[in-house]
């Protein structure tokens, strides 16, 4: 017999004499004459009442199944008396297709979320993890489906590469893992571990590869997994995340900073008219106002700051930071959060940065002191999109890479796209697992990812 899925279950028109559904027992409660299982099997958020009478065959066995137990259900869908659902399964046959018991972790109760990191094999299964992942599911189609109805190329930039586009120095290396290869140190590295013997390592970005693209198909996108050798604890950093990196020839800044509104507030819109139950769930017990907070976000227009005038403000700011203010230091999240959180009071793009703290590939503004960059700032998150017009100018990109101690020679491709058919460029990168953040209310990056990737943290 068809499976039918529990969310088509749910939403079932009228009463249906035979179906079949499996899933994973959330409860299992014996009443006083019939007993019941709550069965889920990750379509949606809810779970389907089973009704188990005495009389059923294995009834026994079936109540015993344990929490966590797998079980396939056939019986008829009747209206609920219980509040809260319209449907539940009365069944006829429910067989166990694999059984639990009480060392399952996931018993029924509230967990800490980091009690249920270190069961990260298992949490895909509790309420919370259920909705996150179906939101990051949601939300990766939409980024698709945006970037399609705009004619946009969607291109695979590689995953090993020789170049730090952000030149952070945060690169890991590729090697062959072999257990009887000499050991590496410091001044004697044995590159022919390397990639057959090349020093390359995991990328940090597409970008680079995004604007050649951009040099031929005009406008692009890149979605794929990124990699930071970043060794800081944070609640919003990870040495794997998911970036998406659109570039578009013969656009400036503020059209950067257009895409970039048009896109969070699509995708935004887009979650809450997909996601709906799952959003309610986090409103109610993760982030309280998380649904007034995306419905203002869709309707109003992003605002607008210069790095020096956000300086101006921070320094007028009446308290104090961790991290001193001064023209010519990067923003720190304190800093970003109090911009967003309390002058603005939503997200803010900062602009013209100063040369020296951002890359190399940034265009330098004519007041020879900022780049014309962009930052993206959320409330509680902070910087959710960094992007920037790209320096297509040959000499002054030269000269920029030699401040910055990056051999020329190194990126001799990338430069012969300013050779050959330059043209004014501009891009960004918005970091999923951000953008997840602050759509689901989650406050730790290790809570949206499947299998998180922070220092201490490379099982499963
Ligand atoms: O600001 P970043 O470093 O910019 C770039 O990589 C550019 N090449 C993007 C471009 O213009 N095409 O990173 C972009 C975004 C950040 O705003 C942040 O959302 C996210 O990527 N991000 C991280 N997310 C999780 N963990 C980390 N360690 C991250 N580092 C950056
Ligand atoms: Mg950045």
């Amino acid at each position: 017999q068809t499976r039918t899925r529990i969310k088509e279950a749910l939403a079932a028109e009228g009463a249906r004499d035979r179906i079949t559904v499996r899933g994973w027992a959330r409860t299992v409660r014996r009443g006083k004459e019939v007993a019941f299982i709550a069965l889920n099997d990750g379509s949606c958020f809810a779970s389907l009442q089973v009704v188990l009478s005495p009389e059923l065959e294995h009834y026994e066995a079936a109540v015993r199944c344990g929490t966590g137990a797998c079980l396939e259900v056939e019986g008829a869908l009747v209206a609920s008396p219980a509040a809260g659902q319209r449907w539940e399964v009365h069944a006829r046959q429910v067989r166990l297709l694999g059984s639990s018991d009480a060392d399952y972790p996931l018993q029924k109760k509230r967990h800490s979320f980091d009690f249920l990191r270190s069961i990260a094999h298992l949490r895909p299964r509790a309420n919370a993890f259920g909705a996150v992942f179906r939101v990051r599911s949601a939300l990766s189609f939409a980024i698709h489906n945006f970037f399609r109805e705009r004619g946009f190329l969607y291109v695979h930039t590689p995953i090993i590469t020789a170049n730090d586009c952000e030149g952070a120095g945060e690169m890991f290396r590729v090697t062959t893992l072999d257990a009887s290869a000499p050991p590496h140190s410091e001044g004697n590295i044995d590159w022919s571990q390397d990639f057959f013997g090349d020093r390359t390592g995991l990328t940090v970005s597409g970008q680079l590869q995004g604007e050649l693209f951009a040099s031929a198909f005009s406008d692009v996108y890149t979605f794929g997994p990124t990699f930071r050798a970043e060794n800081s604890n944070t609640s919003r950093h990870a040495a794997e995340f998911w970036m998406i990196e659109p570039e578009m020839a013969f656009a400036d800044l503020a059209e950067d900073c257009a895409l970039a509104e048009d896109f969070l507030r699509y995708l935004v819109t887009f979650a809450l008219q997909e996601c709906g139950e799952d959003l309610v769930f986090f409103n109610e017990r993760i982030e309280k106002g998380l649904l007034d907070k995306l419905e203002a976000l869709a309707a109003a227009e992003f605002q607008t700051m210069s790095y020096s005038e956000a300086v101006q403000r921070l320094e007028k700011a009446g308290r104090s930071f961790e991290f001193p203010v001064a023209w010519g230091a990067d923003l720190q999240s304190e800093h970003e959060r109090y911009l967003t959180e309390e002058v603005v009071g939503g997200p803010l793009f900062v602009t013209d940065y100063p040369t020296d703290i951002k890359a190399f590939y940034m265009r330098q503004n004519d007041d020879g002191k900022t780049v014309a960059a962009m930052d993206l700032l959320v409330p509680r998150v902070g910087e959710i999109i960094g992007g920037s017009q790209r320096e297509e100018r040959l000499d002054v990109l030269q000269g920029k890479m030699t401040a910055c101690g990056i051999d020329p020679q190194h990126l001799w491709w990338y430069l012969d796209s300013r050779r050959w058919g330059s043209c004014p460029h501009a891009g960004f990168g918005l970091g999923f697992e951000r953008l997840l953040m602050y759509v689901t209310g989650m406050e730790n990056i290790r809570d949206v990812i499947p299998f998180p990737r922070t220092p201490g943290n490379a099982r499963f």
